[in-house]
Parts: structure tokens; sequence; C-alpha cells
């Protein structure tokens, strides 16, 4: 049998490949693990892969930051090379980044068939480049392994054909569940100096937040109110600290009382975190996840979420990146402690074996 060829690219693929490749690999299925690069930095990258229990990759691309054209453009050219090499069965692609969609529209094109795990999300909002890249990934995947209902839906409002669309779960929670008893052994809150409970953990990295001064301004500004009442984590991404030197933004965030702005954590120390946090603040599309997984009140520094199930069911909530209205939902919940929620059904850690199921069926039959 020819090689499948399992994409990572950037720090949300790690957490969302490494169970499915560890199937895979339990079946003796041949795997080629290939890494774009896209995030390179070991805080990025290198440590998911010690941690999740992932081999080091076959292939390396070393792509690297660069515009949306350039980082598409590169990764394209060179795993072009890479299939044309090794003739996969099948190309699997994760989530929503630029890694993903370059992959797809490669094998595409090269009549090898794409198997997308996290399908169907949609924020309906085509101003972020992740809609761009979800919407392209869907229509031109053979497999599209859903973790809720409302992406079954949208995919068939796309037309979508049924038969290639398969409600799986949300393979993050395989990751969640697997590590969350070693992750009990993390110092983190020890050298960081916390009380368990009594925290809130932050993180920003979307363009639309970060990169605009005025809109960063105010939601640092919400940083200012709620760090006078809770210690704050931040742990920033390279985005975000880069923005923060170039709007001059220093000495405001080194003014809140107890506001620590630390470096990317590595996966076991920032489950560790978010699990022990009063409240999560965030504009990530994971994390919205994870904490209704655990339980922690997640507030959404977003106009919109393609993980609508984390609001209906979970413990999330949608606030925009107006100050006022961040520092209201923060009132809430630590007046009232926040939503409580439900686990939504097929969250349960098997999401990897069904996925692993559904693409062997597939070669079998192709
Ligand atoms: C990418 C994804 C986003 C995802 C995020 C998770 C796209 C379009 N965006 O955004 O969906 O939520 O990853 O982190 O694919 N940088 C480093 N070191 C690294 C990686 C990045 O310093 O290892 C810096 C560089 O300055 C780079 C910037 O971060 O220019 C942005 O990186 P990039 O991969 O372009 O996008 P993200 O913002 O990380």
């Amino acid at each position: 049998m020819n090689p499948i060829i399992i994409v990572v690219g950037a720090r949300p693929n790690f957490m969302k490949m490494a169970p499915l490749y560890g199937y895979l690999k339990s079946k003796n299925l041949p795997l080629i693990l290939v890494h774009t690069g896209q995030h390179y930095d070991k805080n990025m990258s290198t440590v998911f892969f010690d941690e999740l229990g992932m081999p080091k990759p076959d292939i390396y691309l070393g792509v690297g930051s660069g515009s949306h054209a350039k980082q598409t453009a590169q990764i394209m050219v060179d795993f072009e090379e890479i299939c044309e090499e090794n003739k996969p069965s099948m190309v699997v692609v994760a989530g929503d980044v630029n890694s993903t969609i370059a992959c797809a529209l490669v094998s595409s094109k090269m009549n090898i068939p794409v198997a997308h795990v996290e399908a169907g999300l949609r924020s309906f909002d085509m101003g972020m480049p992740e809609e761009i890249n979800r919407i392209l990934t869907d229509r031109i995947s053979n497999l599209l392994f859903t973790p809720s209902l409302d992406a079954n839906q949208n995919l068939m409002n796309e037309g979508v054909n049924e038969n290639s669309i398969k409600l799986v779960g949300n393979i993050m929670i395989d990751s969640l569940l697997n590590n969350m008893e070693i992750s009990k052994k993390s110092r983190i809150h020890n050298e960081l100096n916390i009380v368990k409970g009594e925290y809130a953990t932050i993180t920003l990295h979307r363009p639309s937040n970060v990169d605009f001064k005025g809109v960063f301004s105010g939601i640092i500004e919400a940083f200012e109110i709620i760090g006078k009442e809770i210690p704050i984590i931040f742990p920033a991404h390279p985005r975000t600290s880069n923005m923060i030197t170039k709007f001059g933004f220093e000495d405001r965030v080194n003014q809140i009382p107890n506001f620590q702005m630390i470096k990317p954590q590595g996966y076991l120390d920032f489950l560790a975190l978010i699990k022990h946090s009063k409240a999560v603040l965030t504009d990530s599309g994971g994390l919205q996840e994870e904490t209704t997984a655990l339980g922690i009140p997640c507030i959404t520094i977003r106009e919109n979420t393609e993980r609508p199930i984390t609001v209906t069911e979970g413990t999330n909530t949608i606030v925009g990146s107006k100050t006022k209205n961040i520092v209201k939902e923060w009132d809430n919940i630590s007046k009232n402690k926040g939503k409580k929620g439900n686990v939504p059904e097929l969250w349960d850690g098997k999401t990897a074996e069904r996925i692993g199921r559904c693409i062997i069926e597939y070669l079998e039959k192709h």
C-alpha cells in the first residue's frame, strides 16, 4: 500500500493529528508525517511533538513565516514534490491554517484523495483568513470529518455529498483526555506563584484583534480593569508580543498589577493552566472547545465563532473586542461563576479511532 501523508504545520494542528497518527500507526499503516514549518519556534512546535508522543516529522519543509500568498505558495511548491516522490494513497489535513489549504489543493489537483479533519466549521466571516481556508479545503476534500452536527448542516447547505461527511466528534478532546492525568505533574502554578482557581488565563493572537492599535488598546484596557481583581496569566503568541512592542504597549502591560506575560507554553503546562483558571479569555478557536470540555467559563474576544456548539451547549460566551463587553462578562463570571455547560456528544476521546476506521474503509474500497 502506498503511504498516507499526515500534514501538520501550525500549533493547533499538532494536538489534532497526534491521536490520529498514533491510531493509524497502531494498525501498521505506512505513514509519512510532513511538517510544513509554518510554525517553527521551539515553543510553538517541537515541544508539542515531544509532549504528544509524535515522532520527529519524516519530512520538514521549513517554509516559515511570510505573507499569506508567499507562505501558501511555498508550501504548495514543496508539497507537490513530496507527493510526486511518494505517491501517497491519501493526504490528511487538519483545521484551517494556510498549510491545510495549501496541501489539500496540491493533492486534489494530483487526484490524490484528501481527508479533512475538523471539516464543516463556519464563522460566516470572510474577513478571517481561516474561513477562506475552511471553505476551500472542504470543497475539494473527499472525506470530511466533522466534530459536531452543526458542521454537517453547514456542509449540506453548501451542497456537499452527504456520503463524504462523517460525524466523528472532536479529535482535540482525544489529546486533552489522553494528557489530563500527566498534566497534573505540571509545576506551572508554583513557577508562576499563583493559586489554583484564583487567576484568569488570557490568549490573544487574531490579526483582527492585535494588528489594529485601537482595537488592541481597548482589549488591554479591559485587562487593566480585570487585573485589579484577579491575577492574569498571559502566554503571548509571537505575533502578539511583536505587536505590543510595535505599538509601544509594554509600559501599560507592565503596570497591570498581578499580570504575568509569559512565553507560549507547552501542551501539558498549558492544560494545567486552563484546567485551574477561574475564567479563560481568548480569541483562539481550539481554546473555546477545550474550556467547554473542562467546564471552565470562556470569554471569547471575537465577534463570531465557527464553533457555536461551545456557546449553545458549552461554557463559552462571545463578547467581541470592546472593553465594556469584555469587562461585563468578566463581572458576570466573577459574581455568578459563569456558564456551567455540558460536554457535547462524541467529544469522548474516541474520535481518532472513528476517523482511522473511516480512512481504512475508504482506502480498501478505492
Ligand atoms: C496561524 C493560523 C491561525 C492559528 C494560529 C495559531 C493561518 C492563516 N493562521 O496564525 O489560524 O489560529 O496559527 O497559532 O494559518 N511566529 C513566530 N514563530 C513561530 C510562528 C510564528 O515568531 O513559530 C510569528 C511570526 O512573526 C509570524 C507571525 O508569528 O509572522 C504569525 O505567524 P503565522 O503562522 O503567519 O500566523 P499565526 O498568527 O500564527
